[in-house]
C-alpha cells in the first residue's frame, strides 16, 4: 500500500466514497479545494492502482484538525486508516503542529477504537453537532508536539 498527497485524480473516488458513507458528503468541488494551499493537505491510500482510502488535515498556526476520514469497505481492517492516520502525524509534526484534533460520532466504535489505538484520548462532547441523523460528536485530540532536547 501506498500512501501519498491526493491528486485531482483522486476527486470522483474519493466524491464517490464519501456519497457512499456519509450522509452530508462534501461535494467535489469542496474535496478539489482541499487537496493543497495554506492550511491544507489530503492524502490517498493507493492499493494495486485503486483509491482504498482518504485523510483530510486542516491547520492553522500549530493546530491541526483531521476532517475526513474514510477507507473504502473492500479495504477495511487492512491497516488501511492506520497507516494514513500514521503518514498524517510524521506530516504534521514536519509542519510544527503542536496537536491534532479530531470530531466522531459517539456511536463509531471502528472509528473512535482506531482513534483510541493511535493515541487520541477523549477530551469532550458537542451536544447535537452532527445532522441526519443527529448525534453528539465525542472530541478526540493527539499531542504530536516534538519534544525538544535540552
Ligand atoms: C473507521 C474506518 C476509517 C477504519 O478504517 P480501516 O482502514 O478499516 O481501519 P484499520 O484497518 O486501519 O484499523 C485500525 C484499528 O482501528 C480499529 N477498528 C477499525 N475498524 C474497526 C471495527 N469495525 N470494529 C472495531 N475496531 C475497528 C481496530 O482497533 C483496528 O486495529 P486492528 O485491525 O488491529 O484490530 C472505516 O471503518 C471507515 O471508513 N468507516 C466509515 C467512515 C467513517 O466512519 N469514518 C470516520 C469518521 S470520524
Amino acid at each position: 500500500m501506498k500512501i501519498r498527497e491526493a491528486v485531482p485524480g483522486d476527486v470522483p473516488g474519493i466524491a464517490r466514497l464519501e456519497r457512499e458513507n456519509f450522509s452530508l458528503p462534501w461535494t467535489e468541488q469542496i474535496i478539489a479545494s482541499q487537496l493543497g494551499g495554506p492550511g491544507k493537505l489530503m492524502l490517498a491510500a493507493e492499493e494495486d492502482g485503486t483509491l482504498a482510502g482518504y485523510m483530510g488535515l486542516q491547520y492553522v498556526l500549530d493546530e491541526g484538525y483531521i476532517s475526513n476520514v474514510c477507507t473504502a469497505p473492500e479495504y477495511r481492517r487492512r491497516g488501511v486508516a492506520a497507516a494514513l492516520i500514521e503518514e498524517m502525524v510524521r506530516r504534521a509534526q514536519a509542519l510544527g503542529l503542536a496537536f491534532l484534533s479530531l470530531e466522531v460520532r459517539v456511536s463509531n466504535e471502528p472509528a473512535i477504537r482506531l482513534y483510541e489505538g493511535r493515541g487520541f484520548v477523549k477530551a469532550g462532547v458537542r451536544p447535537g453537532y452532527y445532522e441526519q441523523p443527529s448525534e453528539d460528536a465525542l472530541i478526540m485530540n493527539l499531542n504530536i508536539r516534538k519534544e525538544t532536547q535540552c
